[in-house]
Formats: C-alpha cells, sequence, structure tokens
C-alpha cells in the first residue's frame, strides 16, 4: 500500500522537545495545516479518498487508530509519537477512529480544502481506482 512512516527531525534537549516540519520533510508542498481535537473515542473521522491530496499525520498528543484501505489490503496503524508522520497518498481509503482522550491530530495537506478532490462512498472509491491503474 502507498503509505509511509516518515520521521519527524526534532531537536531535543532537558528541557524538552521540538518536532520541526519544513517542506523538506514531506514529498510535497505544504499548503495547509488543520488538526483534529477533542475527538470523542466512539468517533469515526475520515471515511473518504482523495483523488489528489497528499497528507501526512501526526499524533501531536494522545493516540488513535488509522484504517487504510487501497481496494486490494486493509492495514491498520496506530500513531501515538509525535515525532512520527503518516504519509498517506492519493487515491486510499482512511478512517481514523480509537481517539483516546486528549488526542490531537494534526494533518499536513498537499492542497488547501477542495470538496470536489473527495469521494466519499466506499462504492464509489473502488470504481474510481480501477480508472486509475
Ligand atoms: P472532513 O475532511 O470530512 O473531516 P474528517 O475526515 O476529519 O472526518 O471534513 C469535515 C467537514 O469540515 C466537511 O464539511 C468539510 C470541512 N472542512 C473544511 O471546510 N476545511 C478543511 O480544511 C477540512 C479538513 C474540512
Amino acid at each position: 500500500m502507498d503509505i509511509q512512516i516518515i520521521d519527524i527531525p526534532k531537536i531535543k534537549n532537558a528541557r524538552g522537545n521540538i518536532g520541526v516540519i519544513e517542506n523538506d520533510v514531506v514529498p510535497f508542498e505544504i499548503k495547509r495545516v488543520y488538526y483534529l481535537y477533542d475527538v470523542p473515542s466512539s468517533a469515526k473521522r475520515g471515511g473518504h479518498s482523495h483523488k489528489n491530496l497528499k497528507q501526512m499525520l501526526v499524533a501531536l498528543s494522545g493516540s488513535f487508530d488509522v484504517v487504510l484501505k487501497d481496494g486490494k489490503k486493509k492495514q491498520t496503524i496506530t500513531l501515538n509519537k509525535p515525532d512520527k508522520g503518516l504519509l498517506i497518498t492519493s487515491n486510499i481509503w482512511r478512517e481514523l477512529e480509537n481517539f483516546s482522550s486528549g488526542a490531537v491530530c494534526m494533518v499536513i495537506a498537499s492542497e488547501a480544502y477542495d470538496e470536489t478532490d473527495y469521494i466519499r462512498d466506499y462504492k464509489s472509491f473502488l470504481e474510481y481506482i480501477k480508472t486509475q491503474s
């Protein structure tokens, strides 16, 4: 599956850590940053794919699971470290669940928000990716 775990550079000393994400950390130009917080533990986020958008997800605090599907395989990745980013390319279905209390999911994105880039129906996603290979 076309996903990758990226090490986020950190500056570490006795007074704590700084994680730094500059443009060379991700394989796209950063156009948007947003974050999910105060997510109830029973909530599921995501439930869509993107035609063009690439994203890197980082658990800035707490933990959550990312369920990924590419039409052939399913993979679940738990994010719980602020120095690890999960890179998700386009045409991957994702669902985010099992948010711990206080979890913050930061998303670094390659594009500005564009609803026409979303596929929000799983059947349509399966049909769409057939046309892409
Ligand atoms: P959505 O991306 O579906 O959230 P999630 O994948 O986390 O469940 O977005 C939820 C709503 O917020 C939807 O109406 C679109 C809106 N939204 C914006 O307006 N701008 C943004 O940058 C994002 C991420 C969402």
